[in-house]
């Protein structure tokens, strides 16, 4: 009897262990869909999940990402989970070589150590290792150099632990840890300096992405998300669309896709409670909000030959051509909401038209809840039409003028967006870096000459007197 008391209790105990290691396999999961692991770590193109194979475009080169499912051949499986939170928090692989922070190392440093955890078993026991190879990056010189982050970590990776603020609600504070450390919403949202770090006291006030712009998302009223809902901004999360606000493309999609569509509710309302607090960020130039502009009862409905205006005149042809059909002729959008109307729209209101233009090059592709959302592109490879940046930027300076705030869209601009965006100013002095090295050490060879030469002068003089 008392064996069998015995073997029941130990059963007992068994099963709650295994219980609670689901329990934190299920806990590891969400945080990975919370952090958004899979954007990065999985190839794009059908790929295994966590295998990599997804390259960052970043302004210095591609960056590919690791495969990070538990293989010992090609990934993390001999990482232990010291490792592994070195990994995630500082950017410091097994090897100890310094990862570039195209991995976002400097939200994920707000991690706690329960929630790393989690992801270390959940990657570990519920990830399906995949032994090949992910491809590797090689950033020009001196960014090939990966012991050069170590100095940029010195200066600009926040090692401290994420600390709940008494003086705030449980939600607030969830939702604090969520946008500023597993979501990074700032990783794009904010924008970056000389060096590409996150410029402190602009936090959320709007990052360049590259072809995309990630907008100001700070409380303001007019530059940034003050004038929306607490219902319109959890909505826009979830679903990436709200009629009258804005549309998700671009990196948003895939945020929204991968991660934000998945959260739990409550996760939600916290990121929304937390936004309604971050510090005001004007845009000087933002003289209404983005989605603001634009009225489809006066909107011209046929395409309106504008005396000598011919960019507008060609423009309105093409519009009523290639976007009427879905997005109304005077830009009200489809009855049923599928197609969204452009008037009052942030993206067409923005301050920038860089996201209009990117939405005609690269289309919109979002799934939520297994549903997709098209929009096709004009590009090369368009089943519609292929455009020119002459003909993006006439439909784009018509849909500005007649719905949004009314600037021109140069040919130039749609050049240098189709080729991946402005090239911030770090990337511009890569080239001269090698002559600015020499240079230096010409200056300070020259410099210790000097000194040594005014040194035994010194001394000269001090041996004669
Ligand atoms: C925005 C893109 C992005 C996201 C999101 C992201 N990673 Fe990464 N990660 C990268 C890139 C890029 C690298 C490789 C960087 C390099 O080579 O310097 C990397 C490297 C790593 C490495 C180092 C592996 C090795 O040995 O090379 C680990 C571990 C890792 N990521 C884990 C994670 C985990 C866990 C998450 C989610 C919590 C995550 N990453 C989310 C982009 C990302
Ligand atoms: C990978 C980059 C990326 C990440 C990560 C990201 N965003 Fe965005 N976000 C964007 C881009 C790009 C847009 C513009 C989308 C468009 O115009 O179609 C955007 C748009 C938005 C908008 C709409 C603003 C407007 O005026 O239309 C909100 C709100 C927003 N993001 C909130 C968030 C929050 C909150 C997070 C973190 C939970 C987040 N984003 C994470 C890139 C990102
Ligand atoms: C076949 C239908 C179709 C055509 C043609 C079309 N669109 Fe769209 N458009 C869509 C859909 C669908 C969306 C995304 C709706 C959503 O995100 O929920 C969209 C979204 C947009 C957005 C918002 C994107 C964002 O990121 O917020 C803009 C701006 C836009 N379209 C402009 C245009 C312009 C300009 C043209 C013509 C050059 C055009 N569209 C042609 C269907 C279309």
């Amino acid at each position: 009897m008392k064996a069998f008391l015995l073997i029941a209790l130990s059963l007992l105990a068994g099963v709650s262990h295994t219980a609670r290691a689901d329990d934190t396999i299920e806990r590891g999961r969400y945080l990975s869909v919370a952090a958004d692991c899979v954007a990065c770590h999985t190839s794009p193109k059908q790929g295994k999940p966590y295998a990599g194979g997804y390259a960052i475009a970043s302004p210095l080169g591609e960056i590919w990402a690791s495969n990070i499912t538990p293989s010992t051949s090609h990934g993390i499986g001999n990482y232990t989970e010291a490792d592994f939170a070195k990994a995630v928090r500082e950017g410091v692989r097994k090897d100890g070589a310094h990862l570039y922070p195209a991995m976002p190392y400097t939200s994920y440093a707000k991690l706690t150590d329960e929630d790393i955890h989690a992801l270390y078993v959940y990657f570990m026991q519920a990830v399906a290792p995949v032994d090949e190879e992910a491809r590797t990056t090689e950033l020009p010189f001196p960014f090939s150099v990966r012991s050069s982050m170590a100095v940029w970590n010195l200066l600009f990776l926040d090692k401290t632990p994420f600390k709940p603020d008494p003086a705030q609600s449980a939600q607030w504070n969830r939702g604090a840890y969520l946008v500023e450390g597993l979501a990074h919403c700032s990783s794009c949202h904010s924008p970056r300096g000389l060096m590409m770090q996150e410029v402190g006291g602009k936090a959320f006030a709007g990052g360049s992405l590259g072809d995309w712009y990630a907008p100001n998302i700070t409380s303001h009223p007019i530059s940034g998300i003050g004038g929306w809902t607490d219902d319109e901004l959890a909505q826009y999360l979830k679903t990436g669309r709200v009629e009258g606000k804005g549309q998700a493309g671009g990196g948003m999609a895939e945020a929204v896709s991968n991660s934000l569509s998945k959260l739990r509710d409550d996760d939600i309302s916290a990121i929304v409670t937390y936004l309604r607090t971050v510090p005001a960020v004007a845009d000087k130039d933002a003289t209404r909000a983005a989605f603001a502009w634009g009225d489809a009862a006066t909107a011209p409905g046929e395409p309106a030959i504008r005396g000598t205006d011919a960019p507008i005149a060609s423009g309105a042809v093409l519009y009523s051509g290639l976007c009427a059909s879905c997005h109304g002729s005077r830009g009200e959008g489809s009855n049923d909401g599928y197609y969204p109307s452009l008037v009052h729209n942030s993206t067409v209101g923005m301050v920038r038209p860089q996201n209009l233009v990117a939405t005609i090059i690269g289309g919109i592709d979002r799934e939520v809840d297994g549903k997709h959302v098209v929009m096709p592109h004009f590009s090369e490879g368009s089943y519609v039409q292929a455009l020119s940046d002459a003909d993006i930027a006439a439909v784009a300076s018509y849909v500005r003028t007649t719905f949004g705030p009314g600037d021109q869209v140069t040919a130039a601009q749609v050049a240098l967006i189709r080729d991946g965006g402005e090239k911030p100013l770090l990337a511009k002095i890569a080239r001269l870096w090698l002559p600015l090295l020499i240079l230096a050490l010409a200056a300070f060879v020259v410099v210790i000459l000097l000194v040594r030469r005014a040194w035994t002068r010194r001394k000269q003089r001090r041996a004669s007197a």
